[in-house]
């Protein structure tokens, strides 16, 4: 849904053939003899290929969760569980996410949100001896993050849901997560993808935090609807370099 990259294959493929089946002045004039020409189509062909194969290479080691990050598990301090918290437990994302909609990070929670359970909780759950730990010590816990753009990319969780992007949207059913994963390949391109048409995307401020909200089947108008209500800004805007890059 997200990944709107150029279709090298085709448009190579396109080119080659503009190219070879157009006389250069309309008139059949050959440059070649008719076997030079066989090798010329032959070379074209080839160079054809391997361009084709190169670009479908580059785009896999270039895209691929290798380097994207998308879907790949970081050993935690304590294995962490949204599914078993929001699903089962039903905690809300605010309750540990505190800053989500008031700043750029949505923030990690500390210690002690745990312990407000786990005090009185699974008390002598090995798995939450690390946990108990830290609240001990005063040591915070050492999650490692799963998400981290470059530094010179600048993102703000605040904007995003005052203007109705869900976190579903960006971090996929973090509910169903037994370990949490990066959903979203977080490329340029991913980001441009909603930025051109956030419409697609727009659900009402109140669904935010929803993780089983679906897009309606009339999103297009609805979302144009909200996206104006909450007057979100152009595509010339959302796409100017300086709107990420500052
Ligand atoms: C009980 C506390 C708790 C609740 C509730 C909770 N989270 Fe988390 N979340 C954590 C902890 C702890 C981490 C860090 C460990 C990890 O990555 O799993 C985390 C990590 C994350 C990350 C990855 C952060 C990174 O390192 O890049 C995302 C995204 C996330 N949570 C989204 C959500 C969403 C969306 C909800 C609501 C549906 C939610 N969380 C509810 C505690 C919570
Ligand atoms: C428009 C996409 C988008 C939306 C919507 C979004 N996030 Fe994120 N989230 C990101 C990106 C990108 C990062 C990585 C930021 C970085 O590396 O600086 C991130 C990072 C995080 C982190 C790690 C800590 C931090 O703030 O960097 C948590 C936790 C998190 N998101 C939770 C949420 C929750 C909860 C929601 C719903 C309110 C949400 N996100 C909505 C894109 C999004
Ligand atoms: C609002 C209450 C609440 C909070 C806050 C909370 N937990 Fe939990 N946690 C639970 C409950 C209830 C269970 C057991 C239930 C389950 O499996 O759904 C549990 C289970 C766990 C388990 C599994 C224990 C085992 O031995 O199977 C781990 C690990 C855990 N929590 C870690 C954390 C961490 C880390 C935090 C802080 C980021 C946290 N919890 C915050 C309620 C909470
Ligand atoms: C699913 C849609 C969606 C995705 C994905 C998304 N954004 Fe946005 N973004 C929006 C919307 C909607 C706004 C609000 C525009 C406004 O202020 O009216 C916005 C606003 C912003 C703004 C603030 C613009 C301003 O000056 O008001 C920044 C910065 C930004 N996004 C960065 C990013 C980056 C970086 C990524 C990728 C990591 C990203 N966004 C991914 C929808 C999205
Ligand atoms: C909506 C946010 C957004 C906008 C607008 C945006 N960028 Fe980016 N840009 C990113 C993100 C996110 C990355 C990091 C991608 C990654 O780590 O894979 C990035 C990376 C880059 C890089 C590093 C090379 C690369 O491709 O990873 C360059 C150069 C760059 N952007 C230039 C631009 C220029 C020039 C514009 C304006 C035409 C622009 N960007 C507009 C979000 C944006």
């Amino acid at each position: 849904m997200y990944l709107l990259y150029p279709d090298v294959h085709i448009s190579a493929r396109r080119k080659a053939k503009l190219f070879i089946s157009m006389p250069p002045n309309g008139h059949e004039h050959r440059y070649f003899t008719p076997s030079a020409n066989t090798v010329v189509r032959l070379v074209i062909l080839l160079a054809v290929a391997a361009t084709a194969i190169g670009g479908v290479v580059a785009f896999e080691v270039f895209k691929s969760p290798f380097v994207t990050r998308a879907g790949i598990v970081e050993p935690q301090p304590v294995p962490f569980s949204h599914k078993h918290h929001v699903s089962d437990d039903g905690i809300d994302c605010r309750y540990c996410h505190t800053t989500a909609e008031r700043s750029a990070f949505a923030g990690i929670p500390p210690t002690e949100t745990c312990m407000n359970c786990h005090s009185q909780l699974w008390t002598t759950s090995e798995m939450l001896e690390p946990v108990r730990e830290s609240f001990r010590s005063g040591q915070p816990l050492r999650w490692k993050r799963v998400h981290n753009l470059p530094d010179f990319v600048f993102f703000d969780h605040s904007i995003h849901v005052a203007k109705g992007v869900g976190c579903s949207t960006c971090h996929g059913r973090v509910d169903k997560m037994q370990l949490t994963y990066q959903f979203a390949p977080l490329t340029m391109e991913w980001c441009l993808s909603c930025h051109r048409q956030p419409e697609e995307f727009i659900r009402p401020r109140e669904e935010v935090f929803n993780m089983n909200w679906e897009p309606p089947p009339d999103q297009a108008e609805e979302g144009a609807r909200l996206a104006k209500q909450y007057h979100v800004k152009d595509v010339q805007t959302l796409t100017n370099c300086s709107t990420c890059h500052r």
